[in-house]
């Protein structure tokens, strides 16, 4: 495993292997078992991969974490060495953004709802530092966590609308013991706002399960009944939950035998938490 700085030189070691299929696999660091998951996946299906770590400071709003955002450069490396991806791209931001950037990669619509509406400008940012990716490493396919559901549809969507001539590939969100979604940010959490956190799959899972039996018809009865849930944890403060079509992200009433999507992000403190799930028939 080979630790590169910057563009140049990635795009100078790449060069004899595009022969091959090349996999990316974007990251912010601070890695756990949900970003190795993908590269493992990664590694299975692509002769060279590339894992990329870098905080993204276009993605961070005013008054985000992102001067208290986790790093740990070392622990990462040993950890994508033991993965046996090839190349760990860690850019500097001087060597993403030498100079303050006025290009925005935009993707509208899908970005209306749920995190969009909630960090404005948001998605501009990891829109802007994936399509950055892309064009560096030219991956055939790029691997993204199912747990950032709506960032996931919207790279997807991106890389249909820029003709990028790779899949993107999205891998089943990885969960501790107590079904709480992996997250960098979990390590924010004190030992009571951990164990209240577990409320978001648990309400998650038990609204899919409701579902299933024909408890909801409404797109809101799921709704309010995943606030319930949640309102009960004490330390918990809802920021959104919402129950929209999937993959289109669109407002939905009646759930019907429709695929939608329950998402949610709740506030623990200064920590704030995101998760999804998946309603289908099958
Ligand atoms: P980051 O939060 O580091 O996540 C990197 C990738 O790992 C994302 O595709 C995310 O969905 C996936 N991931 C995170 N937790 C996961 C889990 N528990 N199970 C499965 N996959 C998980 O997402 C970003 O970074 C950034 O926005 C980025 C795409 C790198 C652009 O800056």
């Amino acid at each position: 495993m080979e630790i590169v700085k910057t563009i140049e030189g990635l795009r100078r070691k790449l060069y004899p292997r595009r022969s091959g299929r090349i996999g990316l696999v974007p990251t912010m660091g601070y890695l756990h078992e949900g970003h190795l998951s993908l590269i493992r996946q990664a590694v299975q299906e692509c002769d060279t991969v590339v894992v990329s770590v870098f905080v993204n400071p276009l993605q961070f709003g005013p008054g985000e974490d992102f001067d208290r955002y986790p790093r740990d450069p070392e622990r990462d490396a040993e950890q994508v060495k033991e993965t046996g991806a090839e190349f760990l791209f860690a850019p500097d931001a001087q060597e993403m953004y030498p100079r303050s950037p006025l290009t925005r990669v935009t993707v509208s619509g899908l970005t209306d709802s749920l995190c969009g509406m909630s960090r404005p400008g948001h998605f501009d940012g990891v829109a802007t530092v994936v399509t950055q990716l892309f064009h560096i490493v030219g991956p055939d396919r790029a691997y993204f966590g199912q747990k950032d559901a709506q960032q996931a549809v919207v790279i997807r969507r991106m890389a249909e609308d820029l003709h990028f001539p790779l899949r993107v590939i999205v891998c089943p969100t990885v969960r501790e013991k107590d079904g709480l979604a992996m997250s960098s940010r979990n390590i924010y959490l004190s030992p009571e706002e951990r164990k209240q956190a577990t409320v978001l799959y648990r309400s998650l899972s038990e609204a899919a399960e409701r579902k299933s039996r024909g408890d909801f018809n409404r797109a809101s009865e799921a709704v309010r009944w995943i606030e319930d849930q949640i309102r009960a944890q004490p330390l918990a403060e809802i920021d959104y939950v919402e129950v929209l079509s999937y993959p289109e992200l669109e407002p939905v009433e009646e759930i019907g035998d429709r695929c939608v999507i329950a998402a949610v992000a709740v506030r623990f403190g200064q920590t704030r938490l995101i998760d999804n799930m998946i309603f289908s028939e099958e």
